[in-house]
């Protein structure tokens, strides 16, 4: 029988929009815009800068996304400034026909500053199954926000560990993937994810990354983990809207799910920001993204590089 995370994104009719405003408010979906708690750069930018800064780069196959979402990060490196990334070939591999078209949308603008994307692919397919033959990628393969989506067996990620398992056999020499989540070394915690009347609903676990460490390192790989803001070079001082804020502030407005700058939301919403008694956290807090989790962003988001 399938897996029921793995046929509801296979089945996935909901539009990108309100996947990523309503049901799985990413962190790149909020830094989706130019921000100065990453000095002025999309999520994209920085986070493919981060990885550029530690010595990878697209190599021949260029850079396969896992799960690409509404597609920002494929748009970043096409139109903006990502390191050794810039402009490279790009294949998009995700299980969602939704996302996938959203993907293809987005990067193939005609109006957008450098036009249509020249080195884009789109592949659906199922990250557990990669269709590329074994030591074929020897650039990037890229998983943002990914893996808790992947197959739970007894409150496990079995399907984080089969990726794992995965990469090491389409990875070839020079190649390396980079993995972003949220979990650490402890055992794996639920997150409920639904919109209104309960469109999207799934259950995600957090990430054990010592399963993951140990799988890579049984692979032969080579294994790096680093807290998320220290890879995208992120001012954790900067305030701004959290996830909850944005939440609660749309029940009364109109505005876009992005963490907007504190100066911002308050000029534009001075009276609604008092009312609401808005918080606008620290992008460092406890509380950003969303002040109803255990812990946030800064505590809670690592990237793992694999390196074959
Ligand atoms: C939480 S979204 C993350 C989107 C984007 N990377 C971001 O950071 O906003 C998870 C993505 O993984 C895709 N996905 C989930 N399970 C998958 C699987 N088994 N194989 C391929 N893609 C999958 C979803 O369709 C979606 O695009």
């Amino acid at each position: 029988m399938e897996d029921q995370t793995r046929a509801h994104h296979r089945l996935d009719r909901l539009p990108a929009r309100r996947r990523f405003d309503e049901v799985e408010c990413t962190v790149s979906h909020l830094l989706r815009l130019p921000h100065p708690a990453l000095q002025g750069r999309r999520y994209g930018e920085a986070l493919l800068q981060g990885i550029a800064s530690r010595g990878l780069g697209p190599g021949r196959a260029g850079v396969v996304e896992i799960g690409g979402g509404a597609g920002h990060i494929a748009e970043a490196a096409w139109r903006g400034e990502a390191g050794a990334f810039t402009q490279a070939r790009w294949t998009s591999l995700d299980l969602s026909p939704a996302l996938l078209a959203a993907q293809r949308r987005r990067v193939s603008e005609p109006s957008q500053p450098r036009g249509p994307h020249q080195r884009w692919a789109g592949l659906r397919a199922d990250a557990l199954d990669l269709p590329f033959r074994s030591r074929s990628l020897d650039g990037l393969v890229l998983a943002n926000e990914v893996i808790a989506d992947l197959p739970v067996a007894a409150r496990r990620n079995t399907g984080a560990i089969r990726l794992v398992a995965e990469l090491a056999r389409v990875l070839a020499p020079g190649g390396a993937a980079v993995l972003t989540e949220f979990g650490g070394d402890f055992e794996p915690g639920p997150v409920q994810l639904l919109a209104a009347g309960g469109d999207g609903e799934h259950l995600e676990w957090s990430i054990d990354f010592r399963a993951l460490r140990a799988a890579a390192g049984a692979a032969g790989l080579g294994v790096e983990e680093l807290p998320l803001h220290a890879l995208l070079g992120a001012d954790l001082s900067v305030r701004c809207a959290s996830y909850t804020d944005l939440w609660r502030l749309r029940r009364f407005a109109s505005c876009d799910v992005f963490a907007a700058p504190e100066a911002q939301v308050r000029k534009r919403f001075p009276l609604l920001s008092r009312l609401l008694a808005l918080e606008l956290p620290e992008l460092g807090s406890r509380r950003w993204p969303d002040a109803t989790a255990p812990a946030g962003f800064a505590q809670l988001f690592r990237a793992l590089i694999l390196r074959r």
